[in-house]
């Protein structure tokens, strides 16, 4: 396992203005942002101050040029927000989580961890653990890989076909074996 990079704040990175908030006064508590010591924020990155919370960046977590993180956001480790992301308000977002260029979060939207979404996604509803989310509303992408019951059912077709001579159904089948003896038992397929 390598070590892990050192981290960063860009000179360009504005850390801890008040929450873009309009009941926010001069006189209202704000809490600075809690960025880890490992998280590598970039150039004209923006992380508000919270409001509730301190803002949260996590462990390893990078933050490419132009993200802006609003107030009170909780990210996890080792995420990656590609540049131009921005996260409203109140967004909670998991460990390894992947946003792509461009994309925008919906204030108070929870994220589970290991989950990537699309370049220009608008996320409008919270995202569960794993999945991958892309457009605008962003909605799951059909995963590459037939679920479990696809699988069953493929299996059973493939099983069908070695038993079964080509152009002969599966009662055919059965009744020609008895005939032959080699089917001791028809009570089981
Ligand atoms: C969302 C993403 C992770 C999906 O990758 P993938 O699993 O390899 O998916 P595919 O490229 O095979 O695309 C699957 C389908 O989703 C669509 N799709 C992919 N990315 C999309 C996006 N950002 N928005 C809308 N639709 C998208 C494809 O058009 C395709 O649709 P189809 O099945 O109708 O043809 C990827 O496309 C993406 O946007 N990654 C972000 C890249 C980025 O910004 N990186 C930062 C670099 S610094």
């Amino acid at each position: 396992m390598s070590a892990p990079r050192p981290g960063f704040i860009h000179p360009s990175a504005v850390i801890g203005e008040p929450p873009e908030w309009r009941d926010w006064t001069e006189l209202t508590t704000i809490f600075a942002p809690d960025i880890a010591s490992t998280a590598q924020v970039n150039a004209f990155v923006t992380i508000d101050a919270g409001i509730r919370n301190p803002t949260r960046i996590g462990e390893g977590t990078f933050l490419m040029a132009h993200v802006h993180i609003g107030h009170d956001c909780v990210l996890g480790a080792d995420c990656e927000l590609a540049a131009g992301v921005v996260l409203a308000g109140m967004v909670t977002v998991g460990d390894r989580v992947h946003l792509g260029v461009g994309a925008c979060v919906r204030p108070e939207i929870t994220i589970g961890h290991d989950v990537r979404i699309g370049a220009g996604a608008v996320v409008v509803a919270d995202v569960p653990a794993g999945e991958t989310w892309a457009g605008n509303p962003a909605k799951p992408l059909k995963s590459p890989w037939p679920g479990e019951g696809e699988i069953d059912k493929v299996h059973m077709a493939y099983e069908r076909s070695l038993l079964l001579p080509e152009g002969q159904s599966e009662l055919e089948q059965r009744q020609r074996a008895a005939r032959r003896g080699w089917m001791g038992d028809l009570s089981h397929p």
